[in-house]
């Protein structure tokens, strides 16, 4: 008898129409150019949420995209995990939002903050529940709204973000892409190297000072170190989930990694020995979007047929907080 365990029944993913292109970027007076960019991080462009989208809008369009390919219905659905650091409001959570615009009534729900690595975080979490036998159908959203956090005068920072959201529905069966794995792993302790200081119980009050001093924006404190940090973690993290479950890491069809910057997979590319050919990329098109940048990949990977029945498929992430780690996934 085949046991049944963690599967992917179906993925979904939105991005906003509007397309802001590095070129767009000149023309607002910021000091950059595409060719820096390009250089520096591979990215061409990326999407922009209009000022009346709001992430769980984004986070909609994803769901009803996952739930359809799940052949599941919004009453399915037990539970709703967002992963974002770009709720609609800090309270109620993206998540209760998104529960009211999909009349998922029969769901619990609750956001997790973990960054760019927000999307696994949340599946590791979405096993716990589906493993113990609480909940049966699990909604995985993970949906940022990145462009309302930029400073635009800062260009060490507003190059390198966009907007979208990427879904999963996730059940306990015995066939289907079966989620082997799932690895995460904290570091509070170097946190404030990407920082969004204002709003929160540690500064003051939001007062005309904290706005004018840009405490409300998000702040890359380090972008080198933590680059580096990057790069290291994704590394030890797509070697952790592959050892876990027996393989060598030449085994793996797909890399499909949080997008952070193109150069961060040259240089995987080189240490892991795989080509670069096995890490799908969106971030010449979409940026980083933080939590939602690989359950975006992941969901137009599936789509696009690169993702094959039976491929190995490994996802590794890192981001603030920090926060990193992986997930194993037999497709
Ligand atoms: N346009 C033109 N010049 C720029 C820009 C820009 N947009 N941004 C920075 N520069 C300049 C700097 O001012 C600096 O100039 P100087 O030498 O005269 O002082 C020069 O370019 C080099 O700056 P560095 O910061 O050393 O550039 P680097 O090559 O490290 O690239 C970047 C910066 C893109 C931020 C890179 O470090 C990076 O991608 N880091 C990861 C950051 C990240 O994504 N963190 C978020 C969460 S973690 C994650 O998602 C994985």
């Amino acid at each position: 008898m085949v046991m049944k365990t963690v599967r992917i029944l179906g993925t979904g993913s939105f991005v906003p129409p509007k397309v802001l292109s590095n070129f767009d970027l000149q023309n607002m007076d910021i000091d950059t150019s595409d060719e820096w960019i390009v250089k520096r991080t591979g990215i061409h462009e990326r999407r922009m949420a209009d000022p009346d989208v709001a992430t769980s809008d984004l986070a909609y369009e994803a769901s009803l995209k996952a739930l359809e390919m799940a052949a599941r219905s919004v009453d399915d659905i037990d539970l709703i995990i967002m992963a974002t650091v770009t709720p609609d409001t800090c309270s109620p959570s993206g998540s209760n939002w998104l529960q009211a615009r999909l009349k998922a009534t029969r769901a619990f729900t609750f956001d997790i903050t973990a960054a760019c690595s927000g999307f696994i975080f949340a599946l590791n979490v979405a096993e716990q529940y589906l493993k113990n036998g609480t909940c049966r159908t699990v909604l995985v959203v993970a949906a940022e709204v990145m462009t309302r956090t930029l400073d635009w005068k800062d260009r060490s920072s507003c190059v390198l973000w966009g907007d979208g959201a990427g879904a999963a529905v996730l059940t306990m069966a015995d066939s289907g892409p079966q989620i082997l794995s799932t690895h995460i792993h904290s570091d509070g302790a170097n946190g404030q190297l990407i920082l969004l200081p204002g709003g929160g119980s540690r500064t003051t009050p939001i007062t005309r000072e904290s706005v004018e001093r840009g405490d409300h924006y998000l702040k890359l404190v380090n972008g080198n170190l933590s680059f580096r940090m990057a790069v290291r973690r994704f590394e030890e993290s797509i070697r952790e989930s592959v050892c876990h479950n027996g393989f060598d890491v030449d085994a793996v069809d797909w890399f499909i990694p949080h997008q952070a910057n193109l150069r961060m997979f040259q240089i995987l590319s080189r240490s892991l020995k795989v080509p670069l050919e096995r890490f799908y990329l969106t971030i010449g098109k979409y940026g980083n979007i933080s939590s939602a940048s690989c359950a975006i990949a992941l969901d137009e990977a599936v789509r696009d047929g690169s993702i094959k029945p039976d491929n190995l498929v490994c996802l590794p992430v890192f981001g603030g907080g920090l926060t990193w780690g992986s997930a194993l996934i037999r497709w």
